[in-house]
């Protein structure tokens, strides 16, 4: 893994040390309203999911690559974006932008530059990501990148989620 950067945002693979930057975002019970996991319980526990993250960057089987990224302006850690990426060409995208630095374009350039290295270094091929019907935000970043819903998902959805995908080779791309 590599650092990316997008217009003003640098995108650095997530490691242990990142913990400390991201615990004070990430206990923001508000940001884990719509996601599976809830906050992390203490900075001690981020560390142990982090240090776990940065030593298996490929799957048990060897069949995904599991790749972790911190968004940071300058020197304040911004938000996260996360990538499965799988031996079809598909990869699955995650992202999370800290409450105080919403609506500022943060995910929409880091998410952009997320496909963009997708794309050019794994040869992905489609992006996918799944999502609560009730996230609005999450949605509406999707559309903006132009991502659209699909008809039938590629595994069983609770009623309430929805997947939405992206052509690679697409002129967004
Ligand atoms: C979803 C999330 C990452 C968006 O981050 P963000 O940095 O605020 O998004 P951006 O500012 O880049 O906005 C991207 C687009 O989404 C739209 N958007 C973002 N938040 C919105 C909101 N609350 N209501 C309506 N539109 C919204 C923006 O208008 C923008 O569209 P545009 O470029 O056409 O104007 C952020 O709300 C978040 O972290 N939520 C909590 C975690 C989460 O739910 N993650 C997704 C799990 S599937």
């Amino acid at each position: 893994m590599h650092t990316l950067s997008a217009a003003g945002l640098v995108l650095e693979p997530l490691c242990e040390r990142h913990a400390a930057l991201m615990w004070p975002l990430l206990s923001d019970a508000r940001l884990h309203i719509h996601l599976d996991e809830s906050a992390p319980a203490s900075l001690d526990a981020l560390q142990q999911r982090y240090r776990r993250w940065e030593a298996h960057r490929v799957s048990p089987d060897g069949q995904a690559h599991w790749l972790n990224w911190v968004m940071r302006v300058q020197d304040h850690a911004v938000g996260w974006l996360q990538a499965t990426v799988q031996q079809d060409g598909s990869a699955w995208v995650a992202y999370v932008v800290g409450t105080a630095h919403q609506g500022q374009g943060l995910a929409r350039r880091g998410v952009q530059a997320l496909l963009d290295h997708l794309r050019r270094d794994h040869r992905c091929t489609r992006a996918l990501a799944q999502v609560e019907a009730a996230n609005g935000p999450s949605i509406a970043l999707l559309q903006a990148l132009g991502f659209e819903p699909m008809a039938v998902a590629p595994h069983p959805l609770t009623p309430t989620e929805r997947v939405y995908e992206r052509r690679l080779e697409s002129p967004h791309a």
